[in-house]
């Protein structure tokens, strides 16, 4: 496997899988990992299969598990490993045995999504969440997560982090090429929710999205979704099929904190600054306004 150890500007490395020019995770549990990766563009999709689309640590697991409640029409949990319904986490084989409607995730980039779906015009849900926060999150992910072997300090991984030295490449790249494949491809049907506007207003959120599915949402199976789907609620339970041993002490940590604006205990001044020096120079074209707190959020 092409595995290759990413350095950043003080040397800490990190173990990342290169493949087509892309950076992902090394999978240990996934076999032959590299070439299910490469042969991905070919598969089929079916044309009620619904995808959720976020760069890593937006929201993707607490928005797949509310789309799976809408679909089933209950809220309900069924134990299942979001990564099972993952394209790049997944075998090709594993997702032809998935019952439909398969609700699927991916963090690539809509040009590496298997052309089937957009063929086929599957829905497709994509998650946004302020990058401050995103940074805060996939440090703690990549420090916890073993097979990335990685050590660095904050300070160090910010710099990382804003040159895409990371799985899955640049925020920045991932959202601008989003959002202009979405406008490239406006008859496709396209749902864009926010990580804060789920936080700020939950409930009309997921009318939203049972809206866009083509399902019956009534005003209790929004409130008992929310309740089902809450941080406190998704983290107390976890995901039963999860392997802790891929974790740094056996603690999974992919229900952390679950909140906005947890940045502001980790960005100091400087950073801020050189944060925002970045986003201005990189996103100077775009029409996305990133929501950093939900006070703010209020006021937009
Ligand atoms: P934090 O590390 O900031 O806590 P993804 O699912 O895309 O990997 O995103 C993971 C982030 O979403 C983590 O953020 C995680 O805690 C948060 N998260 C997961 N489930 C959540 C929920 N039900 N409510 C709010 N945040 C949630």
């Amino acid at each position: 496997m092409p595995v290759v150890k990413v350095a950043d500007d003080v040397g800490d490395m990190m173990s990342l899988l290169e493949v087509n020019g892309r950076y992902f995770p090394i999978l240990r549990t996934l076999h032959h990992q590299e070439e299910e990766l490469r042969n991905m563009t070919s598969w089929t999709a079916r044309s009620d299969d619904v995808l959720i689309c976020a760069y890593p640590k937006s929201g993707t697991h607490w928005v797949w598990e509310i789309v799976k409640m809408l679909l089933g029409q209950k809220a309900v949990r069924i134990p299942s490993m979001k990564e099972s319904a993952m394209l790049e986490c997944s075998s090709g084989l594993a997702l032809q045995n998935m019952s439909s409607p398969r609700v699927l995730n991916t963090h690539m980039l809509f040009s590496d999504i298997p052309k089937d779906f957009v063929v086929k015009k599957c829905k497709m849900i994509y998650v946004l969440r302020n990058p401050k926060d995103v940074a805060v999150s996939f440090y703690n992910h990549h420090v916890r997560l073993l097979d990335y072997e990685y050590s660095g300090s904050w300070r160090s991984y910010l710099g990382r982090f804003l040159y895409g030295k990371v799985d899955y490449g640049s925020w920045f790249d991932y959202v601008l090429h989003w959002e202009k494949s979405m406008k490239a491809f406006a008859d496709l049907p396209f749902h864009t929710l926010t990580y804060e506007s789920l936080h700020k207003c939950p409930e009309h959120e997921i009318k939203s999205l049972a809206e866009f599915l083509g399902v019956s949402c009534s005003s209790d199976l929004s409130h008992d979704i929310s309740a089902q789907c809450s941080f406190r609620v998704m983290k107390k339970e976890k995901d039963p099929l999860e392997d802790i041993t891929e974790w740094k002490d056996g603690e999974p940590g992919m229900y952390r904190k679950g909140h906005v604006g947890d940045w502001r205990n980790w960005f100091t001044v400087a950073q801020n600054e050189m944060f925002t020096a970045v986003y201005e120079q990189k996103m100077a074209e775009s029409g996305i306004t990133p929501v950093y707190t939900l006070h703010e959020y209020q006021s937009t």
